[in-house]
């Protein structure tokens, strides 16, 4: 079953173009917003940990600071590595929050 966790203050979405990080009870989100949506996704990078939270966007990527590897904001894919996915949860806003599903 999963649970609502509110992620942040409506006012503390990024601005467009930009990511920021934010941890909610254990689990730390990076939180995007690119081509007008915003985007949830886990703020581990899973290839060795990196903060995806403190990346940059790209063409409608994070770039994980420590490798630059490049995960899709809507999908979590990596295009060079298949094996290489961050989690994508699903983003709403709600009475002036943004919350998600874990
Ligand atoms: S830890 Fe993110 S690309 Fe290596």
């Amino acid at each position: 079953m999963s649970t609502l966790v509110r992620v942040c203050a409506q006012s503390e979405i990024p601005a467009e173009g930009k990511v920021r990080e934010f941890t909610v009870g254990g689990t730390t989100f990076c939180v995007a917003k690119a081509g007008g949506s915003v985007c949830v996704l886990d703020g581990i990078c899973p290839h060795q940990g990196g903060p995806l939270g403190e990346g940059e966007i790209e063409n409608g990527h994070v770039v994980c600071p420590w490798h630059a590897y490049a995960f899709d904001l809507h999908t979590g894919t990596n295009d060079e590595d298949p094996e290489l996915r961050a989690r994508v949860y699903p983003a709403k806003v709600e009475d002036g929050a943004l919350v998600t599903e874990v």
